[in-house]
Order: C-alpha cells, then sequence, then structure tokens
C-alpha cells in the first residue's frame, strides 16, 4: 500500500525553504570564488564526472536535500523498484528496466517468477538473430542477404534506439543501413522506401503494446510494399519481418510466427526500454559485444545508483537538484545541451523520458499534488544551439537550468580527416561547452545594458571520456534514476502515461467526419470548423 505524504507539509520541505532565500543572497559568482567548491559539490561514478557547482546550491543544500529524500523514503523506493515491487500502482504492476542489464544469477521477481533468466533467454535470441543478419546468413524470400534494417515503431519503441543507433554510429556495420520511421505521415515511411530494395530490406514492427495506430499503419504500408514486389502469397513476411513486443497475441493475428517475435514485458515502460530488445536495430547495426558494454554501463549506474549514500549519488543528486530548481526557484524548463553532434538526439529521448514520466498532477492516491512536477525538458546540439535559442538562456526573462553534456575525447568517424585536426575541431567544441556555462554562471558587468550580462544562471556538466556503448549505457541509466527520484520525492507515478489517452480515442471519431461528408459525430466548435474546411478544400 502506498502512504502519501505530502513534501510540502515536511519540516525539511521547510528547512530547505528557509535555505533558498538564503542562497538567493547569494550569486554564483561569489559561490564560484571558492576553489573548493569543485571538489564537494561533483561526483564520479566509474569515470562519468558531474560537475553540479555551478547550480544555485552548497553544501547545505545538498544535506537537506538528502534529509528531504529521506524523509520521502527514497532508499526504501530504490530498494523496491530493485526488487520488482510493484511501484507502478495505476497498472498494478513493477518497473523492471533495471533487471535488463543484471548479471545473470540475480534473482528479481515479477508474478512469482524470477525474470531474470528471462531477460537473458531473449538477448541471447536477439543477438543470435543479429548476428544472422550482420554475417548475411538471414536472407530475403529471394535469397539475398538482407542489407536495409527499417525500425518502424513510436514513442519509446523509436526514440530510445533511435538516440542509441546515432550516437553509436561508429560502431555499427557499414553495410547495414539502418533506418527509423515513426511518423503517421506518409512522407516519412515514403521517403525511407524509395531509396529501399524491398528484396534487401527487414523491417523490425516495434510496438509493446502492438495496437498502437501509427506503427499498425505503417506495417501495413510496409507489408504492402515487400508484396508488390515479392508476390503475395510468397514468404515475405516470414523473411522480411519481425516483431518486438509484449503483445504476442497481437503480433501473430497481423502473420508473425512465434518465432520471429521478440518479446519485451508490461513490467518494461516503452520509454525506460532501450536497454532491452526494442533496441533490436541497435544490436544489428553495433553487434552483440558492444550492446553488451551497453548494458554494462547501465548496470554500473543502476549500482551506483542502488548503492551509494544520497550525497555521493549521481542520479539521485540530479533528481534533487531538480526538484530544488523547480520546486524553490520556480524554473519552468530544463534545457539538455550535448555537445557532441553524434548525441543530438539524446535530448528528444529525454523529453519523452522525463516529461511522460513525470508531468502528473495526481500523486500516487489520486490526489492533486500541491507542488509543480516535471518542467518543460527542451534541448539541442551544441554548438548549434547557441546560435539559436541561446540568447534567451543568457538575457531572457526565464532562467532556464540546463545539463551540458560533454566528452574528452571526440566521436571517430571513419573518413579521412587527420588525427590533429579531429583533435584540434573537438577542442574547440568543448571550449564552447566550458564557455557557455562560465558565461552563464559568472555574466560580464558593462556600462551598457544591452551587452551587461547578470550571470547567475545554473548548469550541471556533465563529462564523459568518450561516446562509447559503456559511456551511453551510464547516461541512460542516470537519467532513468533522476527520472525516478523526482516521482518517488513527489509521489506521483512515474510509469504510467493516463494523458496520452484521450488524444487516442478522439481521432477515430475526427478521422470518420474526415472522411465522410459533413460531421457526424459530436466535436466542440472550432474542431467542427476545422473538419469542415478541410472538407471543402481537400484536393482543390
Ligand atoms: O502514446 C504514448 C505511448 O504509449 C508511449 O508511452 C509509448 O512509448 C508509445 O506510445 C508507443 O507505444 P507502443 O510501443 O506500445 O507502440
Amino acid at each position: 500500500m502506498v502512504i502519501v505524504v505530502d513534501p510540502t507539509q515536511t519540516s525539511q520541505w521547510k528547512e530547505l525553504e528557509k535555505h533558498c532565500s538564503f542562497i538567493k543572497e547569494n550569486s554564483l559568482q561569489e559561490l564560484l570564488s571558492d576553489a573548493d567548491r569543485v571538489r564537494f559539490l561533483s561526483i564520479e561514478a566509474d569515470n562519468l564526472f558531474a560537475d553540479f557547482s555551478k547550480q544555485l546550491i552548497t553544501e547545505e543544500t545538498v544535506n537537506l536535500l538528502a534529509d528531504l529524500a529521506e524523509h520521502m523514503n527514497l532508499n526504501a523506493k530504490i530498494d523496491a523498484l530493485f526488487a520488482g515491487e510493484i511501484v507502478n500502482t495505476s497498472e498494478n504492476r513493477p518497473a523492471l528496466h533495471p533487471a535488463l542489464r543484471m548479471p545473470p544469477e540475480s534473482i528479481v521477481e515479477a508474478k512469482e517468477q524470477n525474470v531474470v533468466p528471462l531477460i537473458h533467454g531473449m538477448n541471447e535470441r536477439t543477438f543470435e538473430f543479429a548476428m544472422k543478419v550482420r554475417n548475411k546468413k538471414w536472407l530475403g524470400a529471394t535469397g539475398k542477404p538482407i542489407t536495409s534494417v527499417v525500425n518502424i515503431g513510436i514513442g519509446g519503441s523509436h526514440l530510445g534506439p533511435y538516440m542509441a543507433y546515432k550516437a553509436l554510429q561508429p560502431y555499427s556495420l557499414n553495410e547495414i543501413d539502418c533506418r527509423f520511421v515513426s511518423n503517421i505521415d506518409p512522407t516519412d515511411i515514403n521517403t525511407n522506401l524509395h531509396s529501399l530494395d524491398p528484396e534487401t530490406t527487414l523491417f523490425i514492427i516495434n510496438s509493446k503494446s502492438f495496437t498502437t495506430s501509427e506503427t499498425s499503419m505503417n506495417a501495413q504500408t510496409a507489408l504492402t510494399w515487400i508484396e508488390k514486389t515479392l508476390g503475395e502469397n510468397t514468404n515475405a513476411i516470414y523473411q522480411h519481418f519481425v516483431a518486438v513486443t509484449a503483445n504476442t497475441k497481437e503480433a501473430e493475428k497481423f502473420g508473425f510466427k512465434p518465432e520471429n517475435i521478440f518479446s519485451t514485458w508490461d513490467w518494461v515502460g516503452g520509454r525506460f526500454s532501450v536497454s532491452s530488445s526494442a533496441s533490436l536495430a541497435v544490436m544489428i547495426a553495433i553487434g552483440p559485444d558492444n550492446f553488451r558494454k551497453l548494458l554494462d554501463g547501465c548496470q554500473m549506474m543502476d549500482e551506483h545508483f542502488r548503492t551509494s549514500e544520497i550525497t555521493q549519488n549521481m542520479p539521485a543528486l540530479m533528481g534533487l537538484i531538480a526538484i530544488w530548481n523547480r520546486n524553490f526557484f520556480g524554473f519552468p524548463n530544463q534545457a539538455v545541451i550535448p555537445y557532441s553532434k553524434s548525441f543530438e538526439h539524446f535530448p528528444s529521448y529525454l523529453e519523452q523520458l522525463e516529461m511522460e514520466s513525470n508531468g502528473k498532477n495526481i500523486d500516487q492516491e489520486g490526489n492533486r499534488v500541491n507542488l509543480e512536477t516535471s518542467p518543460v525538458v527542451l534541448g539541442g546540439v551544441g554548438t548549434d544551439a547557441q546560435h539559436s535559442f541561446f540568447q534567451l538562456f543568457h538575457q531572457g526573462t526565464t532562467i532556464v537550468p540546463i545539463d551540458f553534456i560533454a566528452f574528452c575525447d571526440p566521436t571517430q568517424p571513419s573518413n579521412s580527416l587527420s588525427q590533429d585536426t579531429i583533435r584540434k575541431q573537438h577542442e574547440i567544441l568543448l571550449a564552447n561547452c566550458f564557455a557557455q556555462s562560465q558565461a552563464l554562471a559568472i555574466g560580464s558587468k558593462t556600462d551598457n545594458p544591452n551587452t551587461s550580462l547578470g550571470g547567475n544562471r545554473p548548469s550541471t556538466t556533465i563529462l564523459g571520456d568518450r561516446l562509447d556503448p559503456l559511456t551511453l549505457g551510464q547516461l541512460i541509466a542516470l537519467y532513468e534514476h533522476k527520472v525516478f527520484t523526482m516521482g518517488a520525492v513527489w509521489q506521483i507515478n512515474s510509469f504510467d502515461q493516463w494523458g496520452v489517452e484521450l488524444g487516442k480515442s478522439i481521432v477515430n471519431d475526427v478521422l470518420d467526419d474526415l472522411t465522410s461528408a459533413g460531421t457526424n459525430k459530436d466535436h466542440d466548435s472550432s474542431t467542427a470548423s476545422l473538419i469542415a474546411r478541410y472538407q471543402m478544400r481537400r484536393n482543390l
């Protein structure tokens, strides 16, 4: 049973409120004049370094936030998460993404079954399949090996695998062209199919529920495209389509044989599924050995999160600082800016992870919460972002806390540039990253109000050695657990997403009317007039 305590009514919260008024009297410029500050306000976890010293905090803030977390039972909640207890209360399920990367001897039970052997068994199947495709042993219906893989999925069945594939492209097999189709906009699948050869293309239909309309429609379109070339009564569906799903029955109805279905499970949320078979396309691209390293990276961060003191716990502290910024300073947004072109899809992945998880207005008991929950998460890649929206970060009236993410070594694409050139450009990239956080924190006072920057704008810098599978795994688990920490303190359910259901259910009524003459269903006046305008103007 969940016992919900309003965090804002605790003495720890009140202490933090008092402490915040004190912090507001200080500036980052003053705070950063202390040379020891980084030592106290940074954490290193297995080579991944997080510098929190440019946040509007002191050591006392960290201690008070840790007191709050303790009072809200964060440690017990972490134990419950890892033990497979029902943490997703509205759907009566555990959230077992940490089990996806546990060693084989671990035991975690869901519905009285140890899930660890299931996960390892499924990893072996997906790895074996990935190797067949990589080794050209998986042939299309006309006997040619597969050279293109298209992941069809949306939300968690797209954003995580797409982000990971792009991040790890230097580790990918060049001979296999991986693509990702998510949108119901016909342009998405059309532009992709246009340059593909049906005889050598494999589709991964990636949908936990196997009922998501965009994915079902795109899967049907892909099947029709394949059958048009290869003929309807061939084995095309068996050779050119595999499914990744938790809903085997629905996949079988679509026409999949059990051996072409790879499992995810109802106890792993879509947005938490990047370390599961949902990343089959990534496994094919980078190979099982690299994917195992990604799992190792996740597991290292899982262990750090499970065993470290809150004040020394990177994901927990990131979550608590995010609460500090959101609830005590009232900052409504959070930006994530990777200084790595290969990592440019990480912010979109985090938008779903953070906002679908913690964009909630009721607590675990269904009562309206008494505080602000998830900030709006946004981002872009440095240095491009500096030349678009960073003006607002420096001088806008809204303060946006930022996570800068950078790597000491460059991503090494296989091309003809010399190591010197790559290093030189990489150092300019890093210099930009560090300069931005300094400018935001310290600002610069001039007599001209146009050129004066007030500074005092908080950021965290996360520095990894290089964007490799291990580090990517660490970063994935870091943010998963940051999100968990925030939900645990706010006492909300980070693992459901009821808010997105209403739009899905209205779409069929709207579609019925769009495709008929006049409107038959009940719509508000604005929606009815948009439908009428479409009916009048289509094909003009
Ligand atoms: O619409 C939201 C959502 O349910 C996400 O939570 C999920 O990641 C996405 O749709 C895709 O769902 P599925 O993997 O079941 O197709």
